[in-house]
């Protein structure tokens, strides 16, 4: 081990990370929110709110519940636009020192995508893409896309053909076989694939008999869901070559260290960012400590590493 402590570099898709722990998108809102809270120098990267071609209001509330060790949000993918975000957020994040800005994309249809994606080549301080192939809450979109092979075949090609920085690929879980999807994305040129995305999810409220979300189904995050996604991200290490990026439920360092024994090169962190602003950052540092107490030098070794 060098004086300095572990090796927590890792890489994805050939960008290099000093740490593989990520903040996910949609929970760490442009970056520039955090900044006073958050030493983006000290996280790997994080990846921004899901950005769409013109703005989006979202979903009417309530949009976000509490259940039990999680979440439920219909955000429906409230955001800014790309266009503003490039104009006024992105020139406050090249001044961060150290921010590594990953742009979660999200597009109605293919052309949409491509549209933001054209934006964002010509936009400097980017250093990849994250493809939202999975959002459940809006009617057209999103899940449409990760749910069905050939349109999530298409999706990819022509996003990759456009795109100038590395494409990462968010993948739902909403589907019978995830690591046939994420088969399909690595065929269609996807440079790394994240998951999982939220699952779909009802709750209702007794005493009005109402759902308690207005759009009726959200998205289900947090710790909930967490044996479910380290499952998928196990499938899908094994189907494919590229890197795969975990997240679901990660709120201590010790489960971001087994989503990489399950065969993540990466990890995000999402609803945890809700209880406690420093989450990203606390477990960036704990995982560091975990790998010096369990004499591991270099924190990519631990990319499917787990023992059957
Ligand atoms: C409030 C909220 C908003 C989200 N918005 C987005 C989004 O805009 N784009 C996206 O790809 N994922 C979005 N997600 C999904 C998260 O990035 C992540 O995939 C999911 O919550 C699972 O990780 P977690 O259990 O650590 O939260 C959102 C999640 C939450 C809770």
């Amino acid at each position: 081990m060098s004086s300095h402590g572990p090796d927590m570099t890792v890489n994805v898709a050939g960008v290099e990370l000093r740490s593989p722990v990520i903040a996910a998108s949609g929970t760490f809102g442009y970056g520039v929110e955090f900044e006073e809270i958050v030493s983006l120098d000290r996280i790997g990267a994080f990846v921004t709110k899901g950005l769409s071609k013109e703005p989006m209001q979202g979903n009417p509330t309530p949009r976000i519940i509490e259940t039990a060790a999680g979440m439920i949000n219909a955000i429906g993918l409230q955001n800014m636009g790309v266009r503003p975000f490039v104009e006024e957020k992105l020139p406050k994040l090249r001044q961060m020192k150290g921010a590594v800005v990953i742009a979660n994309i999200f597009g109605y249809t293919v052309e949409d995508c491509l549209d933001v994606i054209r934006v964002l080549n010509d936009a400097e301080g980017i250093t990849m893409y994250e493809l939202n192939a999975s959002c459940p809450n809006t009617s057209h979109g999103g899940m449409v896309f990760g749910t069905d092979p050939g349109l999530l075949r298409e999706l990819v090609s022509r996003t990759k053909e456009a795109a100038k920085r590395p494409l990462m690929v968010k993948l739902s879980p909403n589907v019978t076989s995830i690591g046939q999807m994420a088969k399909v994305a690595e065929e269609a040129g996807a440079d790394a694939v994240s998951l999982v995305n939220t699952f779909v999810s009802l709750a209702i409220d007794l005493e009005t008999k109402r759902p308690r979300i207005a759009n009726v189904t959200g998205g289900l995050s947090g710790p909930a869901i967490k044996p479910i996604a380290v499952r998928m991200v196990y499938e899908v290490a094994e189907a494919v070559k590229i890197p795969v990026v975990g997240m679901g439920g990660i709120v201590r360092a010790e489960d971001a260290v087994e989503f990489m024994m399950a065969g993540a090169t990466a990890v995000q962190v999402g609803t945890a960012s809700y209880a406690d602003p420093r989450a990203v950052e606390n477990i960036a540092n704990g995982m560091k400590k975990w790998c010096a107490s369990h004499q591991v030098e270099r924190v990519c070794s631990l990319t499917g590493s787990v023992v059957l």
